[in-house]
């Protein structure tokens, strides 16, 4: 998985993609037409994610040699175990593990057709959440790879819950219809892809269109299935501040944002990546509690420590536990998925 943006869940199934996650938005009027460089911060913060990734991909490496290791060792012993039992005992043994992988087969074809059943379903009578794919001129190749990681786990996330949402992606077009193109099972995916805009594609809803920016005056109280609320497909740290904002204001659609204040107080901006955006939408879906779901999506160190359940928990452990968090969202991610999950990374 290259570089700075990836997928990284934590919290439960809580997905939050590393890297991606949006600094301080700087207080700069003219970021619209022209963003601002990085300022020295920023390029510390960025020193230090880049050794934070290094580390991780060595870590990465690490576990991957050690599984390796692990299955030829499995191997062995299972050869070891056959070469010195009677044959009777050795057709009994083959053919116990032959039934456990059957069955083991057999329950993950039927969580898939629960799960396609389930997406199907919201298809015809559920929420509907588009993601905007118009804005990859903005951004550089590592955004464009980090936004389609956090579409990957959107859609993961999706296809478990209970109450899944109707994903739409427009403006599918271009670099991101490209790289879109490449996720293994792409195709097969149960949404809406659109080359069009929303604003096109969606033209007879309009007026029911909802661009959720964190810019807004307006507060989501509730998510209603007559409305189609939109999350803005970029990957900036805000170096586009305002822009979606911006956007919906121009074509005249409404706008507002999560209400992430009354419930949590940020340790830095309301700003969320496109996936945490989306998840809170699902896990609200599920249980109609915006409360439960900031906490279950938006990751401990983002809140202020009054806020955070665990008070203690220190960074360090935190971002152990994200990198765990993170093989297991990639695994998960690709489990989704017909062909193996590297075809991304190369
Ligand atoms: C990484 S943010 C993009 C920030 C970008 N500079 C902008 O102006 O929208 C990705 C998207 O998530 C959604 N989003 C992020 N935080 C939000 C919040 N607090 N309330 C509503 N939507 C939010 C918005 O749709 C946003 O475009």
């Amino acid at each position: 998985m290259p570089e700075v943006e990836e997928a990284h869940p934590t919290l439960n199934d809580g997905d939050v993609v590393k890297g991606a996650e949006e600094e301080e938005p700087q207080n700069d009027e003219k970021a619209l037409d022209d963003p601002t460089p990085l300022s020295k911060n920023a390029q510390k913060k960025l020193l230090r994610q880049k050794r934070y990734e290094e580390k991780k991909a060595e870590k990465k490496a690490l576990e991957k040699e050690h599984k390796k290791k692990e299955a030829e060792r499995k191997r062995k012993e299972w050869e070891e175990k056959l070469a010195n039992v009677p044959e009777e005992e050795k057709v009994k043994l083959l053919e116990s593990r032959k039934n456990l992988r059957k069955e083991r087969m057999d329950q993950r074809n039927e969580e898939k057709e629960k799960k396609r059943e389930r997406l199907l379903k919201t298809k015809q009578f559920g929420q509907n959440v588009v993601v905007d794919l118009e804005f990859s001129h903005l951004m550089t190749p590592n955004e464009i790879h980090s936004l389609v990681q956090q579409i990957m786990y959107c859609y993961a996330v999706n296809g478990r819950s209970s109450s899944p949402a109707h994903l739409w992606l427009t403006g599918c077009d271009g670099e991101m219809g490209n790289q879109l193109q490449r996720i293994p099972g792409f195709d097969k995916w149960i949404i809406e892809k659109e080359k069009e805009s929303y604003i096109e594609a969606l033209q007879d809803r309009k007026e029911n269109l909802v661009y959720l920016t964190a810019d807004s005056e307006n507060v989501v109280e509730e998510l209603d299935l007559n409305k189609i609320y939109i999350i803005g497909g970029l990957v900036d740290r805000n170096r586009w501040k305002g822009i979606t904002m911006k956007k919906a204001e121009e074509q005249g659609i409404q706008t507002a944002k999560l209400p992430i204040g009354n419930f949590i107080q940020m340790s830095s901006s309301q700003v969320l990546t496109v996936n945490q955006v989306f998840e809170i939408l699902v896990k609200f879906l599920e249980t109609r509690d915006w409360k439960t779901s900031f906490f279950s999506v938006i990751p401990q160190r983002k809140r202020c420590q009054a806020d955070s359940e665990e008070g203690n928990a220190n960074d360090t452990l935190q971002e152990e536990n994200e990198e765990n968090d993170d093989q297991i969202a990639r695994k998960k991610a690709c489990g989704e998925n017909e062909a193996p999950c590297n075809t991304l990374e190369t």
